[in-house]
């Protein structure tokens, strides 16, 4: 279904199945999402792009009624080489939101017309040490761009911070409208931070499935990035103010 405009501006907490219960993933994604979690990120691995594999699109559509029926969202993220052969079959297995590595394709200008023509959400994702300049040229035709801050294929790593310094450079050229979705070792340490610096859809798969209660753990992360939001744009606004004075 099309993403709601608002959504793309909101902070939303993210988690990612990767790290789920595999054998009561329909029962781990409801529980998440009946703690106040909107969107579920969905990691499709390769094992060429990225040297792990993971699921695909019957995995999608099986688990697509338990995220839609609650009016939730799913924001698939290929690590996989030649995407365009696969995203329109991502779309009609359910991705509300669809993003692949601009460094695994050749013309990623065309998979992102190819994934909006279709109705859906189109992102780029690069990782750490990929140059943010690099998608300079595709950031007037996407509606969301996915900053990996560990290097794709496993969950559980460590953030990488330095990362972070490329979210100051994307809010400043993006338009208001489009999402930053930042992946990648992300927990109660340093939620605050990674919305702070700017990122506003926030993945996080090892801390909430691999938390005790993962419900209890999703709605402290969303309820923290949230705050942090709400700090960071009163901050803004103070500091706008005083520049004016
Ligand atoms: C890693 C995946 C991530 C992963 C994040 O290659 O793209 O989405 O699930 O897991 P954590 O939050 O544990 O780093
Ligand atoms: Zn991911």
């Amino acid at each position: 279904m099309p993403i709601p405009a608002d959504v793309y501006r909101e902070v939303h907490l993210v988690p990612s199945i990767l790290s789920a219960d595999f054998s009561r993933l329909g029962e781990q994604v409801a529980a998440v999402m009946d703690a106040s979690v909107r969107m579920i990120h969905f990691d499709v691995m390769d094992g060429h792009y990225v040297p792990n594999l993971s699921i695909g699109p019957a995995v999608l559509a099986s688990l697509a009624p338990v995220v839609h029926d609650r009016g939730g969202l799913f924001s698939v993220h290929l690590m996989i080489e030649r995407p365009e052969k696969y995203a329109a079959e991502f779309v009609r297995a359910g991705a509300d939101a669809l993003s692949f590595h601009v460094e695994a394709c050749a013309h990623p200008r065309h998979v992102l017309e190819t994934i909006r023509d279709m109705g859906a959400g189109a992102g780029v994702a690069l990782n750490p040490g990929t140059d943010v300049s690099r998608i300079e040229p595709l950031l007037g035709v996407v509606d969301f761009v996915l900053v990996m801050t560990v290097n794709p294929g496993f969950g559980g790593q460590e953030l990488i911070a330095p990362v972070l310094g490329k979210l100051p450079w994307l809010r400043k050229r993006l338009p208001a409208h489009v999402a930053v979705e930042v992946d990648g070792g992300v927990g109660r340490d340093n939620i605050a931070r990674v919305v702070e610096a700017g990122g506003n859809w926030v993945v996080a798969g090892s801390a909430v499935f691999g938390a005790e209660d993962p419900a209890e753990e999703a709605r402290a992360l969303q309820q923290t990035a949230r705050r942090a939001a709400g700090a960071a744009g009163a901050a803004g606004a103070a500091g706008a103010a005083a520049r004016e004075a």
